[in-house]
């Protein structure tokens, strides 16, 4: 375990925005957390538990104790015709599991390339991209409950998956630590070209794996600023999802809204149409700004501060509110 006082987040966050933090704990195994969070220097305080800093937003310094874990091992636990099961411990770059995943054919993680998480953060969000999403795969999530004071397994069903959603962003939020996850993985050709970008590989012959891949990263690379070019967190806001009422009322004003029926009655609008539609792309407010090919995207134009991209985000919110009726919630952990 590495116990460093006073680290600068700068490079530890996507929106490279300067933050100190007082006590950071690098955590080689899961047996240490136990041992750190009973420690003088941890008790009676929630750390906060830092992935890839890909998904947050730092305000200010942050009072908490910042905890990183650098446990990455992966395993196959089962091998059955149709399907394998895979453990990955929470450290490892989300990415690099995908990648091993499609080099040893499995199918699935594929639709997920290139989000930066880690493998620990991504059930808290349910990370998701292109028709997929990772609660669709998780069987099993390791835990380290900080209240109860120890392990615990969670079933699929016991983590809640939703829409950007999970039980460790309600019930357990702050309570858990994520140490690893269980995967169910299909061996067999299944490819998900749900989304619109990927219809036109449907009757491609030589549709594989790698092909999906690369195309998911062409198609990344013009909606997502590369945030070691341009600071940011991906999406900052969730995508609305509204009552019928409120979206015929949408329709009539705007009969091209894109939206997609939720399983429960409910519409799901893309946040980044309707910011798009306020004509905000480009928007600067400071340092921050909105990005110029995507309105859904935060930029961080160079020396931003947390407060500024705060600020834009609620003036945003305000014009989508005054606008629309629609409440946007952000979808990045923003840490006062
Ligand atoms: N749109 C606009 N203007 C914009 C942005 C989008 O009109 O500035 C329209 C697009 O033309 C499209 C619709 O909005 O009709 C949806 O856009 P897109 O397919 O790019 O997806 P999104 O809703 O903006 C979501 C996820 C992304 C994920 C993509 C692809 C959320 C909050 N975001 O974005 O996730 O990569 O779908 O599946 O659900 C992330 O979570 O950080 C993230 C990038």
């Amino acid at each position: 375990m590495q116990h460093i006082k006073n680290q600068d987040l700068i490079h530890l966050n996507t929106f490279h925005i300067k933050a100190i933090a007082r006590d950071f704990f690098i955590i080689e195994n899961e047996q240490e957390i136990p041992l750190l969070l009973n420690s003088k220097d941890l008790v009676q305080t929630t750390p906060l538990i830092l992935g890839s800093g890909s998904n947050i937003l730092f305000v200010n310094n942050p009072h908490r104790p910042i905890i990183q874990l650098a446990f990455k091992r992966l395993q196959i636990l089962e091998r059955q015709s149709d399907y394998h099961i895979i453990e990955v411990e929470a450290g490892m770059k989300w990415d690099d599991l995908v990648r091993w995943s499609v080099m040893n054919n499995y199918y699935g993680l594929v639709n997920l390339s290139y989000i930066p998480s880690t493998v620990g953060a991504a059930p808290v969000q349910n990370i998701g991209a292109y028709g997929e999403e990772v609660g669709n795969f998780i069987t099993h999530v390791h835990i380290y409950n900080t209240e109860r004071q120890r392990f615990e397994t969670l079933s699929h069903k016991e983590c809640s998956f939703g829409y950007r959603t999970s039980i460790f962003k309600t019930a357990l939020r702050g309570k858990a630590i994520i140490t690893r996850i269980r995967l169910r993985l299909p061996t067999k050709p299944q490819f998900n070209l749900s989304y619109r970008d990927l219809h036109f590989l449907k009757d491609n012959p030589n549709l594989s794996l790698w092909l999906l891949r690369l195309t998911i990263g062409k198609i990344r690379m013009t909606k997502l600023p590369d945030p070691s070019i341009i600071g940011n967190a991906g999406s900052f806001f969730k995508n609305p999802i509204i009552s019928p009422e409120k979206f015929s009322t949408l329709q009539s004003r705007y009969p091209q809204v894109p939206h997609y029926q939720m399983p429960d009655g409910k519409i799901k609008i893309p946040a980044g149409w309707l910011i798009d539609r306020l004509g905000l792309k480009g928007y600067r407010h400071g340092n921050a700004g909105v990005y110029e090919n995507n309105a859904l995207v935060l930029v961080n134009h160079g020396n931003a501060t947390g407060k500024e991209i705060l600020e834009l985000s609620r003036i945003i919110q305000s014009k989508v509110k005054q606008a629309f009726d629609i409440d946007l919630v952000p979808e990045v952990n923003i840490i006062q």
